[in-house]
């Protein structure tokens, strides 16, 4: 693919920036040591630092882990790019807009199950940026542990401004919408069931493909996601390595004003730049962005009674210091089969040590008849007892059980170790739902002796 000039560079309309999405090119797999060029040539081979790089282009690292983390853990890409990320002027504040960063202390932490509505619809000229809204989150983004759970609705592409966060990588998953993501790698399509993650401090664009886009993010602070071990499950399933998509370079040579803005400890910074600091020719690693469409997850599910633990649907995981507890796991509830017998076959009732932030990306769950509904959320934190709602409930325990296919909806969950504390502005927004506590009110008393 050919580099993208300054014609074109932020101000394509929807249906140039969607002609564009859909003839983009990938290279496959999850972790792979990649590299491509652009231009041909512009990529050294043999060494990472050239005395004089080719094409007159500078060559710099990023690192996404410590140098010394052990080789299954070390990540870094080198980039070759018409001038050196370090040729910027000062950063000074920016405006935070609904943007919060943990630790979250402007509220305390609540027991009760939360579930909102929608994000309202935003002021015209919203772009993905001004359009980020936090929910809640754990950890401390300093300390490289936790994560914030935003939503985002936006009307607007980011227009000759760029972004990166170097708190933690960006999980996007859109819920309505289609994204262009133009980054410093290349660029990526994720339409809504699919996924895309931008690693820490990868600067990139937003466009909007449709009128709005709607969606979540999950910014982990903590280790970078990787698949889950499959364990007695084999060498397949789940999420398999090779639908993960990373880019092909493609880089802007525009000269003039950008603006770049760099979440950095909780806050915004911004500074002009002279020129796009999306000028990367060519690049090669393992510190990549990547898109993943949730459809390929292969469900894994019990073929006998009762059903696994959700762990079961995990897709990507951020381990922390103790084996097995994940910082965050980001799971998905995908069309599958049940067949269980004389098995209770929604999800179960529940406590659990683990948090629970769960969205919905298109039709029904199959816990809850209603309420839930796409763009919404519902948060059950640390303990809190969850479940299926009384008319689910009824609904499954007299169901005869055939095989069934539950075909009607694509929900996932971030389940992290830390309990969510929700931010002011979610605990006080005007969509979030009252008395979400009615739905599991009226559960009968069946007990006989
Ligand atoms: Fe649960």
């Amino acid at each position: 693919m050919s580099g993208h000039h300054a014609d074109n560079a932020g101000r394509a309309d929807t249906g140039d920036a969607r002609k564009i999405a859909e003839g983009l090119a990938y290279l496959s797999g999850f972790g792979n040591e990649h590299s491509s060029e652009a231009v041909p040539g512009a990529l050294p081979h043999g060494r990472n630092s050239p005395q004089r790089a080719p094409l007159g282009l500078y060559a710099e690292q990023l690192s996404g882990s410590a140098f010394t983390e052990p080789r299954a853990h070390n990540r870094r890409s080198w980039l070759y790019r018409i001038r050196p990320s370090a040729a910027h002027p000062q950063f000074t504040r920016a405006d935070n807009g609904a943007l919060r960063t943990a630790p979250f202390t402007e509220s305390v932490p609540d027991p009760n199950r939360l579930r909102w509505n929608p994000l309202p619809d935003p002021a015209p000229g919203t772009d993905f940026l001004a359009g980020l809204w936090t929910l809640g989150g754990n950890g401390d983004a300093t300390q490289r542990t936790g994560m914030g759970i935003h939503l985002y609705h936006a009307n607007s592409s980011m227009r000759d401004r760029v972004f990166s966060d170097a708190d933690g990588e960006l999980l996007i998953v859109p819920e309505r919408g289609g994204l262009l993501l133009r980054t410093e790698f290349g660029l990526l399509h994720a339409e809504p069931g699919e996924v895309a993650l931008i690693p820490r401090g990868v600067r990139f664009r937003v466009e909007l493909l449709d009128e709005t886009a709607r969606g979540y993010v999950c910014e982990n602070y903590g280790a970078p996601f990787q698949l889950p071990d499959l364990g007695p499950i084999g060498a397949n399933g789940l999420a398999n390595a090779r639908d993960f998509r990373a880019p092909v370079a493609a880089y802007e040579d525009v000269e003039g004003p950008v603006e770049v803005v760099n979440k950095f400890c909780g806050n915004l910074w911004r500074a002009t730049y002279d020129h796009s600091p999306l000028d990367v020719v060519a690049w090669h690693g393992n510190h990549v962005p990547y898109v993943y469409d949730l459809h390929r997850f292969n469900v894994i599910g019990s073929i006998s009674y009762d059903h696994p633990d959700p762990s079961i649907f995990t897709v990507l995981t951020s381990p922390s210091d103790t084996p097995g507890l994940a910082g965050v796991d980001f799971v998905v509830f995908a069309p599958r089969w049940l067949v269980g017998e004389d098995t209770f076959r929604p999800p179960y009732f529940h406590r659990n040590v683990m948090s629970e932030y769960m969205g919905l990306i298109e039709g029904a769950y199959d816990a809850k008849a209603e309420g839930f509904v796409p763009g919404g959320g519902s948060l059950h934190n640390m303990m809190s007892a969850h479940g299926p709602d009384r008319e689910t409930f009824e609904k499954a325990s007299a169901a005869e059980l055939k095989p069934q296919k539950i075909d009607d909806g694509l929900a996932f969950m971030f389940e992290t170790r830390w309990p969510v504390t929700a931010t002011e502005q979610a605990a006080g927004a005007s969509h979030l739902q009252r008395g979400y506590d009615d739905v599991w009110q009226g559960l009968e008393r069946h007990f006989r002796n």
